[in-house]
């Protein structure tokens, strides 16, 4: 039995680029070598698609120097489903098939559905979800309006674009005095906390307004939300989407909110998994975690972030395509505390991947 070609595509130009390669190092190491023939293409920061040596340990998140894909043997895969992936220069091998892609990918040019219309171009399989629901769940405005429309709490908010701004920043300031302070700001397709601030007085506003646009000419400007962060992982099934145990991170130590520093530093953030909340309110979660994935049209995996406030009240943050895939990430350890173990996990999604055909996604 011939085996199936999965390549790992990772790295890529957004500011998530190593975590990314982070993410993509467990999943080399995690595929099963007996059942697949995998390849490991990197995208540098540039945008660059090359051959990289199937080597996880050069991909760790651990070292003092974050991972990064420099150069190789140059890779293209061009819009054209007769054609597969072609080397650029001697010394690439040439696959003249791939049967399916798992684009470990974070933020812009991966997990906003710009990579997922590439491969249906190309007509190659791919895990997760597919174009729209891409694109819909990185534009936090996007998601937020079928969220609600689907019967979901969130945050109510504002969309302020860079020429509005520009424009009249005194009708924003009004629209902010509206929503009430604090508010946090943030670039509508951005991730890993790059770009937000909280802002609890007026006079903070021009600056964190600016801050956000350097990442986004989109910008949000949400209400804050007062509650606990509890997270939930979903995973398509034959019945519809899993819900898997949710859980809680607790920023510790002297942050505002959970920010870049937090998220990736081992020591600012405490993680209960499951989450230590009632039962009702689990179930609750997970329902509404199962009905924001279907609202925004998900495949594969997502992983549903909520507030939860007094007495259970949920309001969902946001909804990631591509979640943090390391084996420290909470998705893959919400799915072990669930009963499925990070190879299992990785082999769901690749067999999930294979049975969706590519169009109209
Ligand atoms: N409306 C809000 N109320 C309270 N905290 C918020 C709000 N929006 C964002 N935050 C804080 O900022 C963090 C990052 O915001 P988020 O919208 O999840 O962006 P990212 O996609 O970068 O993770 C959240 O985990 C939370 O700590
Ligand atoms: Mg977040």
């Amino acid at each position: 039995m011939s085996r199936t070609r999965v390549a790992v595509v990772f790295g890529g130009r957004s500011t998530e680029h190593a975590i990314s390669c982070g993410s993509a190092g467990s999943v080399l190491a995690a595929l099963d070598r007996d059942r697949y023939d995998v390849v490991p293409i990197g995208i540098t920061t540039e945008g660059r698609w090359v051959l990289v040596p199937d080597d996880p340990a050069r991909l760790a998140l651990s070292g003092n120097e974050l991972p990064e894909v420099k150069d190789g043997p140059a890779v293209a895969l061009p819009g054209d489903p007769t054609v597969g992936l072609i080397p650029l220069e001697p010394g690439a091998a040439l696959f003249d098939a791939v049967d399916v892609v798992f684009p470990v990918l974070h933020g812009p040019y991966g997990e906003d559905g710009t990579v997922q219309g590439l491969l249906e171009m190309a007509g190659v399989p791919y895990v997760g979800s597919g174009v729209l629901a891409s694109a819909a769940c990185m534009d936090k405005a996007v998601a937020k309006l079928l969220l609600a429309a689907a019967g979901l709490s969130v945050a109510p908010a504002v969309v302020v674009r860079d020429a509005q701004w520009r424009a009249d920043p005194g009708a924003v300031r009004t629209q902010v005095r509206a929503l009430g302070l604090p508010v946090f700001v943030k670039p509508a397709r951005g991730g890993s906390s790059i770009g937000i601030s909280k802002v609890s007085s007026l006079d903070q506003l021009q600056d964190a307004v600016e801050e956000a646009l350097r990442c986004d000419p989109k910008v949000l400007i949400e209400a804050a939300v007062v509650g606990r962060e509890v997270e939930c992982g979903l995973l398509d099934g034959p019945a519809g989407p899993q819900a898997s145990v949710p859980a809680e991170v607790r920023v510790v130590g002297d942050y505002a909110f959970y920010d870049f520093q937090a998220k990736y530093l081992d020591a600012a953030t405490e993680l209960d998994c499951p989450a230590d909340l009632p039962e009702e309110v689990t179930a609750a979660l997970q329902d509404a975690a199962r009905r924001a994935f279907v609202a925004l049209g998900c495949e594969g995996l997502a992983r549903v972030d909520f507030f939860v406030g007094e007495n259970g009240v949920l309001t969902v943050n946001e909804v990631n395509t591509m979640p943090g895939f390391t084996p420290t990430s909470m998705f893959p350890l919400m799915w072990r505390a669930s009963g499925v173990d990070y190879p299992q996990l990785v082999d769901r999604l690749v067999q999930s991947a294979l049975r969706r055909p590519t169009g109209l996604r």
